[in-house]
């Protein structure tokens, strides 16, 4: 069994019926959080932290998508990200981009495919 299978993040299942799912983590050696959503169909995960002032993207609103479901939204201040890149679209930090979080899909579950990842319980 290899090291990420002990970082399971969810089925597709599970992210299907939720929308977008959270998941506390340790990453580089730092609490923080992840966003994990599907977007056409393939499975993303980025650091839930929006470069702009340091806000988690849902800290307002529990959403992460705008009303059109193409872009991710910081309901902070209203920036929106590409979800296929993380990068933002919004003039203030123009190109500037989310990080990105590697998955693997193995048998329906997916899986955080990063070194220096651990799921905080
Ligand atoms: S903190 Fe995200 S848009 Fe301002």
């Amino acid at each position: 069994m290899g090291k990420r299978q002990h970082n399971p993040v969810c089925t597709h299942q599970e992210l299907h019926e939720a929308g977008y799912l959270m998941r506390k983590i340790s990453f580089k050696n730092q609490p923080t959080s992840a966003i994990i959503f599907a977007f056409e169909g393939i499975a993303y995960a980025y650091i839930n932290h929006c470069m702009h002032m340091h806000r988690p993207l849902n800290c307002e609103q529990d959403a992460i998508f705008d009303e059109t479901g193409k872009y991710l939204r910081c309901s902070m201040h209203g920036f929106i990200f590409d979800p296929k890149t993380g990068e933002c679209q919004s003039p203030v930090c123009f190109g500037q981009r989310l990080q990105a979080l590697r998955l693997e899909e193995i048998d329906d579950t997916l899986y955080f495919a990063e070194k220096h990842l651990q799921l905080i319980d």
